[in-house]
C-alpha cells in the first residue's frame, strides 16, 4: 500500500508570477501590498554564473524585486538587473567561514515577505540542486508565505556543456549522475551516497569536490580505469574560467599543479574525450552575432 496520498492535479501557482507586460515600464511595476499581504517570495535559480544564462522568468523576477537575498558565487553583473532602490542582502557563506546560517536566512525571507515586499531569493544554478531551495520553500510554507520556485540552469549541466562535454552521447554514455562531495569522507559526515554504485555509471558529475578530491578519486578508481578521461572546470561561464582535461590516474597531480580551486565541477567518463576535440567555445562574444553561424561550416548553416 502506498504511503503517499494519491492526488492528480494541475500544478497550482503558489503566487502569481510577474507578467512580461508588467516589466515594460517603471510605472507598470507591480504595486507592493504595503504589508497587507505577505510576499510573494520567488526562489530564483540564477544559472551557472554568466548573466546570459539567466532564464527570462528569472530576469522578470529580478526586475520586480523589492528585496534580493543573494549568495556568494553569484556574478555581480546579475545584480545590475535589479532596480536601484531594491534592498540587496548578501547571505552567502565562504568555505570554512561561518555564514549567517540557514535559520537566519529563513527569518529574513519571512520578515521581508511579511512586510508585503516582493522578495527574490537568488541562488546559483538551480535552487533545487544542492541549493537548499526545498528547505527554504518548506520554511515559507510553514510561515504561510506565498512563494514560487523559478528553476535555473544548473552548473552541473551547463558548465560541462560549455566546455564541449556532452553528458550523454549515443554509444558512449547512456546515463549520468550528479553527486555532491560536500563533507565526503569526513569523519562524522552523514553518508547517503553509494559511491561504489556511482563509480560504475557512465558519466559522473561531482559538485563541491575540490577539497575532497583525493577521497573522491580513490573511490572512483575502485571501479574505473586510471585512463578514464576526467575534466575539472573552475569558475565555469565566469570571467577567468579554467579547464583541466586529464585522466583519473593523473587528476590529483594535475589539479594540484594547476591550483584548481572552488567553485569547480569534476566530470569523469568517456564523454570527456569530446572536450579535447570540440571547437566549441564558452565565449559568448560571437553567439548573438547574426550571420556568423553561416561562416562556420557544419554548424547550424
Ligand atoms: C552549493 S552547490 C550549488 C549548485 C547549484 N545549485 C547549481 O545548480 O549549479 C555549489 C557547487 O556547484 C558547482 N558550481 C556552481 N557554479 C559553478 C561554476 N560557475 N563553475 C564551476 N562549478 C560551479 C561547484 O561544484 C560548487 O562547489
Amino acid at each position: 500500500m502506498s504511503r503517499w496520498p494519491k492526488e492528480v492535479s494541475a500544478p497550482a501557482l503558489r503566487s502569481p508570477l510577474p507578467t512580461l507586460a508588467s516589466t515594460t515600464g517603471s510605472s507598470s511595476r507591480l504595486l507592493s501590498s504595503g504589508g497587507s499581504f505577505p510576499g510573494p517570495v520567488w526562489l530564483v535559480g540564477a544559472g551557472p554564473g554568466d548573466p546570459e544564462l539567466l532564464t527570462l522568468r528569472a530576469w522578470r523576477c529580478l526586475q520586480q524585486a523589492e528585496v534580493v537575498l543573494f549568495d556568494r558565487l553569484l556574478d555581480p553583473r546579475l545584480l545590475a538587473e535589479v532596480p536601484v532602490e531594491t534592498e540587496r542582502c548578501y547571505v552567502g557563506k565562504a568555505p570554512g567561514q561561518p555564514g549567517i546560517g540557514q535559520e537566519a536566512i529563513h527569518r529574513l525571507l519571512i520578515d521581508r515577505a511579511r512586510r508585503g515586499l516582493r522578495v527574490v531569493r537568488l541562488k546559483g544554478g538551480d535552487p533545487y540542486v544542492f541549493g537548499r531551495g526545498g528547505e527554504e520553500g518548506a520554511a515559507l510554507d510553514a510561515a504561510g508565505i506565498p512563494w514560487q520556485v523559478v528553476p535555473g540552469l544548473s552548473s552541473a549541466l551547463a558548465v560541462p556543456a560549455l566546455a564541449g562535454i556532452p553528458l550523454t552521447h549515443r554509444g558512449v554514455a547512456g546515463n549520468f549522475t550528479v553527486v555532491t562531495a560536500h563533507r565526503a569522507g569526513q569523519a562524522g559526515a552523514t553518508q547517503t551516497t553509494d559511491w561504489d554504485a556511482i563509480a560504475r555509471l557512465d558519466t559522473v558529475v561531482v559538485l563541491m569536490g575540490v577539497s575532497a578530491l583525493p577521497w573522491v578519486v580513490s573511490r572512483l578508481l575502485r571501479h574505473r580505469h586510471p585512463e578514464t578521461p576526467a575534466a575539472m572546470i573552475e569558475r565555469g561561464t565566469l570571467p577567468g574560467e579554467r579547464r583541466l582535461i586529464t585522466d583519473l590516474g593523473h587528476l590529483l597531480q594535475d589539479a594540484a599543479l594547476g591550483g584548481i580551486a572552488a567553485p569547480a565541477i569534476l566530470v569523469v567518463g568517456d564523454v570527456v574525450r569530446f572536450a579535447a576535440t570540440s571547437t566549441s567555445t564558452a565565449s559568448v562574444d560571437w553567439l548573438p552575432t547574426p550571420g556568423l553561424w553561416k561562416q562556420l561550416p557544419g554548424r547550424c548553416a
